[in-house]
């Protein structure tokens, strides 16, 4: 095994020096590598450390190995979220023997050459979104996910497994909300202001977009999770960049900053931000619905206001993250006398996911998508379906593929049809 730097937590089973190889891989494991160790290294370990305590799963998980870039952190991280082995080698980590599965959570930039690498290898790849940086990436991704045959991807669009969202995407296949007229959808936080640093999220050729890639995946995919529509066309978009410069850091000072930073610039060296900070547009999709989307890390008061709300002929469904156990409801085929929007608190039994954890009205939060998701990847490894769809590596292209055509109709001052962006 090639540049080892294998390092076993005190209380991992196995020592530091071991030999990986010397143990035996487990049939009917699910042997996962963890390929980084910041926000979503500590909301991926989490999960996978919980799904199985929550949720009834064909195949226990080990968590078998994390790879960071800072070998001693990375051994605290083991030991402190459950890896058995830490390592500084990411290629360490894919080609050990007892894992079947590659969680990708570092910069976008990376997620083509480690999912690559992890699907040659024969395992199956989870990789956090966006697919990739930029839609070259992503092509290449999906190509590679086709050849691998044996190998399932997963893409981490985890607000799909909201309770209320999923029971959004229920209504909507039910057909309980008739024709579908309007998406409106907005991701918005305030955390980029002037004082923020330049880290990697403002950098184009690690981030390959800003608010764009980061908040506008996310509400792409529910607008076509939760409607099942794909889009046809954006018809015009603004992309903005109001804070041009910002700080340089350390590469190690570039920890995550999702808090409030407006105020003034720090002082020190600057360097240009090459990402927008906000982008917004306009899409048709197809069957004629018609949605807007707004994502910007500069709207002060915003922290993080994932919304969708979806008008149809019978009705309406509105979600918004920062009251993630509700959902809102509009039935339009009541009396008129009775109409209202009610709100439903999605903690019964019957809504998706929320029986796996508490009894009613015993709110969840952030962390739990993430362990509904890991949750249903392991079912999916184990031969059972989902609670709701996975998206997969083709799927987040089609995501891709609308926030270039989303870029593409802001830089060009024109609408662009998806479909000649996927055509290439
Ligand atoms: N699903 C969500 O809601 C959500 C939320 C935040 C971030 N994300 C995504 O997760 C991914 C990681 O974001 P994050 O917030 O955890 O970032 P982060 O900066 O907190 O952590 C990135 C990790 O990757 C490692 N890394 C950086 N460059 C590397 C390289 N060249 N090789 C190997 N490792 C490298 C870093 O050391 C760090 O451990 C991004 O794709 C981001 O878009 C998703």
């Amino acid at each position: 095994m090639a540049g080892t730097a294998r390092v076993a937590p005190h209380n991992s089973p196995v020592n530091s020096t071991a030999n990986p190889t010397a143990r035996p891989s487990v049939p009917g494991l699910v042997g996962v590598a963890l390929l980084g160790t910041k926000f979503m290294g500590r909301a991926h370990s989490n999960a996978w450390g919980a799904a199985g305590k929550f949720f009834d799963l064909p195949m226990p998980v080990s968590q078998e190995v994390v790879a960071g870039r800072d070998i001693a952190q990375t051994h605290a991280f083991a030991q402190r979220w459950g890896w058995r082995q830490a390592t500084g080698d990411w290629r360490d980590a894919i080609e050990d023997p007892l894992v079947t599965l590659v969680d990708v959570v570092t910069p976008n930039n990376v997620h083509r050459e480690q999912s690559i690498a992890a699907l040659e290898a024969g395992r199956h790849v989870a990789c956090e979104k966006p697919l990739a940086g930029t839609l070259a990436h992503a092509r290449e991704m999906a190509a590679a996910a086709r050849k691998a045959k044996k190998c399932r991807t997963f893409v981490w669009f985890n607000y799909r497994r909201c309770p209320a969202v999923s029971l959004a995407h229920q209504l909507v296949a039910e057909g309980r909300l008739g024709r579908l007229f309007h998406v409106r959808a907005t991701y918005l936080q305030d955390w980029g202001g002037p004082s923020t640093p330049l880290l990697w999220r403002f950098q184009a050729n690690k981030a390959g977009s800003g608010a764009h890639g980061d908040l506008n995946a996310h509400i792409i995919d529910m607008a076509r999770f939760v409607t099942g529509l794909e889009f046809q066309e954006i018809v015009g978009a603004i992309e903005e960049t109001f804070v041009k410069e910002r700080e340089v850091i350390e590469p190690a000072a570039a920890a995550p900053v999702l808090s409030p930073s407006g105020g003034k610039r720090r002082p020190g060296k600057l360097g240009k931000s090459t990402v927008d900070d906000a982008v917004l547009f306009l899409a048709r999709f197809k069957g004629g619905a018609v949605g807007s989307f707004e994502a910007s890390r500069l709207a002060t008061g915003n922290k993080n206001r994932n919304t969708i709300e979806v008008n149809g002929e019978l009705g309406s469904v509105s979600f918004d993250f920062e009251r993630m156990n509700e959902l809102r409801w509009w039935d339009n085929t009541l009396p008129q006398r009775l109409r209202g929007w009610s709100t439903i608190n999605c903690t019964e039994a019957v809504h998706p996911y929320a029986g796996s954890y508490w009894p009613s009205a015993h709110l969840i939060g952030y962390e739990h998508g993430f362990t509904s998701m890991a949750a249903d990847i392991v079912k999916v490894l184990g031969g059972e379906s989902p609670v709701v769809p996975l998206p997969d590596f083709e799927d987040a292209l089609q995501t891709q593929a609308v926030l270039e055509a989303a870029l593409m109709a802001a830089r060009k001052r024109q609408p662009i049809r998806v479909r000649d962006v996927l055509k290439g």
